[in-house]
């Protein structure tokens, strides 16, 4: 008979069926109706073969280039940029070099990078701002986004909708996640305060064409965002050859810190401040800047971008391995989101018949880490909205599985993911079956 184990030791919160040692399926713990009258309580002790970390989607480790430097920005040059003395001033310098060095990068002018404190917060400036900026010109504010925008962006859209009676208008997508330009181009037609769309998915790593999109919305004289949080470090962000009016990044998607990132807004767009108090950024965002962030954040990218062919090629090569691994060794696997338009470090797979926490507490058992969508989604049994977007059913909905490499992943690694991966599909497989007669 399954057992029920509620497990401590770095997995609490979530519940999951174990038979012959292997987690066959998962619930979250956080359900406010589950009080089991006994429960019994194993504490894993994992003894693990190998260290594998293929969530680099969720978050990248920081260069050590990157800490290094940031290191001044702690404690040497810690003066409030705001201020007029000596200590102030070589804090406002470090900014504004960080700034110029990241607006080359965007191909824009340093004025039009505001710094942020993470890419849910630029998204949230670009579209709060748009949206406000409606209604103080008496519009309705109607706000076009896709079925498979991160939740910083759909979210946002959504409150409005319930706080401010903004109008969501949801373009569909295709089979592969793209969303798509004639039904865009209808939408924008109408009009719009605002079009926010992904760049590359964060799910299953499909790159849109932006400067498609941006030229039809700006034929529509539709402002246009996108969340190009996944793309940082890995595709173009020329902001002029995109055509784009507003772009967000984070810097710990491509190996600085977490808590730092960028809004580009084009000279000339007045959006209402969203964060206010100082003028800082402009009057653009108010908030003490963070320096070291600031200063990493622009090391990182510069890094990213000055090292990009060896990285994506390294990229390319790890993640094709794993997709054609999957394909062949496990029967049904799918990869999702589209076969070349994709992120270079990104494989995204539905695994049939594949509970994908029972999967996920698995790999993670045996020192692989991955991830089932979005970080902001694991631990979640639900059917991935974005899979559902996709056209698959709930049931292939719940198997999606992603793996994202990164500059550290070895041939090796890869090699020892997928042994792993194609052992714990073919034992879950099974015991459903077993389960099912
Ligand atoms: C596409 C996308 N947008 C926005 C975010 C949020 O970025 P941050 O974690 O910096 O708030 C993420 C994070 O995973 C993301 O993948």
């Amino acid at each position: 008979m399954p057992c029920l184990f509620i497990v401590e030791g770095g997995l609490i919160g979530i519940e999951w069926r174990i038979k012959e040692g292997m987690p066959v399926e998962t619930r979250n713990w956080v359900q406010s109706d589950f009080r089991p009258k006994a429960r019994q309580t194993m504490t894993i002790a994992m003894k693990i073969k190998r260290e594998v970390y293929l969530d680099y989607s969720a978050s990248t480790p920081v260069d050590p280039r990157v800490i290094d430097a940031m290191m001044p920005y702690f404690s040497e040059v810690y003066g409030n940029s705001t201020s007029s003395h000596s200590q102030g001033r070589r804090g406002e310098n470090a900014i504004e070099a960080a700034r110029a060095r990241v607006s080359q990068i965007l191909n824009c002018q340093p004025s039009e990078v505001v710094f942020t404190s993470c890419g849910s917060e630029s998204d949230n400036l670009a579209i709060r701002g748009a949206a406000w900026l409606a209604s103080q010109q008496g519009r309705r504010a109607r706000l076009i986004t896709s079925p498979v925008e991160h939740s910083a962006v759909s979210n946002t859209v959504q409150q409005l909708g319930d706080l401010m009676d903004a109008e969501p208008v949801v373009v569909p997508v295709d089979r592969h996640g793209l969303i798509q330009a004639d039904r865009f181009a209808d939408a924008c037609r109408r009009g719009a305060a605002l079009a926010s769309v992904i760049y590359a998915n964060n799910e299953v790593g499909s790159v849109n064409d932006l400067a498609e999109l941006a030229a039809i919305a700006r034929e529509h004289g539709v402002l246009f965002h996108t969340d190009a949080v996944q793309a940082g470090g890995q595709l173009t962000l020329n902001v002029e050859q995109l055509g784009v009016d507003m772009l967000s990044l984070s810097a710990h998607k491509f190996y600085g810190p977490k808590g730092v990132g960028v809004l580009y807004i084009k000279d000339g767009i007045e959006l209402p401040s969203v964060v206010t108090g100082g003028g800082h950024e402009g009057g653009r965002r108010a908030g003490t800047h963070n320096t070291a962030f600031i200063v990493g954040m622009a090391k990182a990218l510069e890094l990213a971008y000055s090292e990009s062919e060896e990285r994506l090629s390294h990229f390319r090569n790890r993640r094709d391995q794993l997709i054609d691994g999957l394909t062949s060794r496990v029967s049904g696997a799918q990869l999702t989101g589209h076969p070349v338009e994709r992120l270079p470090s990104h494989a995204s797979l539905v695994l049939p018949g594949i509970d994908a926490n029972a999967l996920l507490m698995h790999l993670d058992l045996n020192g692989i880490a991955a991830s089932s969508g979005s970080a902001c989604k694991t631990g979640n049994p639900e059917p991935s909205d974005v899979l559902l977007a996709l056209g698959y059913s709930p049931d292939e909905a719940r198997c999606g599985l992603r793996l994202s490499v990164g500059v550290q992943t070895t041939e090796a690694d890869i090699n020892y993911a997928l042994d792993v991966l194609v052992d714990a599909v073919g034992k879950l497989r099974s015991l459903k079956r077993e389960f099912a007669s």
